[in-house]
């Protein structure tokens, strides 16, 4: 017979920057969750991937002065490795840029052309590049982007439609009739009255402005919008669109695609009216997890804590920094991270849990009975209890993993390893040793709690990788005794070779000593004395000069008379421009922000008495001002207020 499958996503991440510990979030929950099938038996696919196009990957790659290709190949170098420290064990990683996606995201779009499902025309609104999202006038909350709160930026661009419009009542009857398909349940509603019921507009799903995506084949001028592109991801990972969609066959529709909550809207909207007008099935959940915050703020501005994962993994170990990614937050919902409350989980629930519970039993039953347990052995009081407990914990782990609830799933084991500590006070082994004739109730007290044990280390193996085989190894248990299915019976511990004490699982860290140090580890840190320092010589943070420095520089009003790009490059303008009645070349790296016939005829701001500079081997006389918003990945140039005459000294 064939094995049952199991389909599960990430979503595939922007490589523009570092990854910090709330980007490794759902890809240890979706990873968890892989492990935890692979154990039941299933046959899973877990795919991850990065998601390279875009507006914004083409802007900050232009700053770090390199092509997207390059910039793009170096981030996902370290996303990879990144999952590899973290033992992220996907069967596929793909790269939006990888050849065969491309190919299948111009077939799908073409398909849907074809259909009548994209057609041409004008769009003009609003585009949030960090969210590359278009938003309609209405939809700005303040002006701003709704998702992320950031400005947006006015666009009119030639653009291709797809008529999402026409699947409005189609969307809505599938989430009423489908409880399941958005979890948690509240963000099912905010779907379905936020955006569905109010009316949806057909999409923009292609650009103009900029080239860094999947060509158009049949319009080259355009490229597909990062979403559309991203998305099909899904199913084009498996195949589809290509000779070989055996995977696609197999796996599709995928079982649960793992989002952070900012990204539902594009899950549960945008996606299935796509597979909809594809004519594929939808996938049969999406799960819209919280995000983990600091105190105050975003993961991205880490004021004082440490959030690289390679220091924290590097630090306390891949389970431990799993198991509190897991354990302290119910998935669904908002979480503060915190080095104070990750020190604090590690020290109480591994340290002194998980951690003494196994270094104890070894440590008895090497003392005992010289690290193997008799035959003979005597069951007594509270055996019964702590086994109705343990065996339990198997069903109980399964029905919340199969919610992806993995707090509770945690919680619900620790309840196990605490029950087995206390049996520990209850039967108090020390005290049977005592006396010769106890020797038979020792030996089943400590057999009770190796067999405890056992039971946790197999349970844990979705959410530690490495755990489980360290207990193994200790008390020596044989293969055919850590199967998923044996960690639902008792009595199944049966030594080949004595136990053997092993390193401390979960080191206890001093908390003081180790925030002071992660403190010194945080470039971000300051003490209060440069702060004041720092205070004193700055207004909001800039730093304070006088007015002779301010007098050393010669500003003048500028009238642009010619421009052109400069040759293999698509960052800068050459602009000619008069000031009163001098000529001036000036090189710019505004090509990405204005088009050269924009700038003919306006007055700008020189910096008229800058050394000469060559710039790809061309002299820049000067430098016009321009303001520049990074976050918003925006830049304007300065310009004056009224009419002067270009020479006008600004002061
Ligand atoms: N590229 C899109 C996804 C396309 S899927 C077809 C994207 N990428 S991302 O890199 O910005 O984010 C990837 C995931 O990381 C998202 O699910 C996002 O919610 C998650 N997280 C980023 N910061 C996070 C926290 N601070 N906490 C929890 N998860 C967060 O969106």
């Amino acid at each position: 017979m064939n094995k049952k499958t199991y389909y599960i996503t990430t979503p595939i991440y922007y490589p523009s920057g570092k990854l910090h510990i709330g980007h490794s979030y759902t890809t240890v929950a979706a990873d968890a969750m892989a492990r935890y099938k692979r154990l039941q038996g299933y046959d899973v696919m877990f795919l991850t991937g990065t998601d390279e196009h875009g507006q914004k990957i083409q802007r900050v790659s232009a700053e770090h002065g390199m092509t997207p290709k390059e910039y793009v190949d170096k981030i996902v170098d370290g996303i990879k490795k990144l999952w590899d420290l973290m033992k992220i064990s996907n069967d596929k990683f793909i790269r939006t840029t990888d050849d065969y996606h491309v190919k299948a995201v111009q077939k799908i779009f073409k398909a849907l052309y074809d259909k009548g499902d994209i057609y041409k025309s004008e769009y003009e609104g609003w585009y949030c590049t960090p969210c590359e999202s278009f938003w309609t006038e209405t939809q700005l909350e303040d002006g701003k982007c709704p998702d992320c709160g950031r400005s947006v930026e006015k666009t009119r661009e030639e653009s291709y439609f797809f008529r999402l419009s026409k699947y409005q009542d189609r969307l809505i009857k599938h989430l009423e009739e489908n409880p399941e398909f958005i979890q948690p349940t509240s963000r099912r509603n905010e779907m379905i009255n936020n955006f569905l019921k109010p009316g949806l507009e057909d999409l923009c799903v292609s650009r103009t402005s900029f080239n860094w995506g999947v060509p158009v084949t049949f319009d080259d001028k355009h490229v597909v919008y990062v979403w559309i592109d991203a998305l099909s991801n899904y199913i084009t990972a498996l195949g589809y669109g290509s000779d070989d969609d055996e995977n696609f066959r197999k796996f599709w529709p995928a079982d649960v695609h793992l989002v952070g909550k900012e990204i539902v809207r594009f899950h549960t909207i945008i996606w299935p009216a796509m597979l909809m007008a594809l004519d594929l099935p939808l996938p049969k959940q999406v799960f819209g997890h919280g995000w983990l915050v600091l105190d105050g703020g975003k993961m991205s501005k880490s004021k004082g804590n440490v959030v690289d994962p390679v220091i924290l993994v590097e630090k306390y170990g891949v389970d431990a920094i799993r198991y509190f990614l897991l354990r302290e937050v119910p998935f669904g919902s908002d979480g503060v991270f915190s080095n104070e409350a990750l020190i604090s989980r590690i020290n109480s629930d591994l340290a002194n849990d998980l951690g003494n519970l196994v270094s104890r039993t070894v440590a008895m039953i090497n003392k005992y009975f010289e690290g193997v347990l008799p035959e003979e052995r005597q069951t007594g009081e509270f055996d019964e209890d702590l086994k109705n407990i343990l065996v339990s914990v198997k069903g109980k782990t399964e029905e919340l993993l199969d919610k992806l609830q993995f707090s509770t799933a945690l919680s619900e084991i620790w309840k196990a390893v605490s029950r087995t500590n206390k049996y520990i006070d209850e039967t108090m082994p020390w005290v049977l040793a005592k006396e010769e004739k106890n020797r038979p109730r020792l030996a089943e007290v400590l057999y009770n709690l190796a067999e405890s044990i056992r039971i946790i280390s197999i349970i844990i193996q979705p959410f530690m990788p490495e755990t489980p085989l360290k207990i193994w190894e200790q008390l020596s248990i044989p293969e055919d005794q850590r199967t998923w299915e044996s960690a639902g019976s008792w009595g199944v511990y049966r030594q080949n070779s004595p136990v053997k004490a092993g390193a401390v699982l979960f080191p206890r860290i001093d908390m003081e000593k180790e925030l002071k140090s992660l403190e010194n580890l945080n470039p971000d840190t300051e003490t209060e004395k440069e702060k004041q320092e720092k205070k004193e010589k700055s207004v909001a943070g800039v730093k304070l000069v006088t007015i002779d420095d301010f007098a050393k520089l010669d500003l003048r009003v500028v009238k642009v008379l010619s421009c052109e790009k400069v040759e293999k490059s698509n960052k800068l303008l050459k602009l000619i421009v008069r000031c009163g009645n001098e000529e001036r070349q000036i090189v710019s790296g505004i090509a990405e922000y204005y088009k050269p016939e924009e700038l003919v005829g306006k007055k700008l701001v020189l910096i008229s008495n800058l050394k000469p500079a060559k710039i790809r081997g061309i002299e820049s006389q000067g430098m016009i001002l321009a303001a520049t918003d990074d976050k918003a990945g925006k830049l304007v140039l300065v310009t004056v207020d009224g009419d002067i005459d270009d020479g006008a000294k600004v002061s």
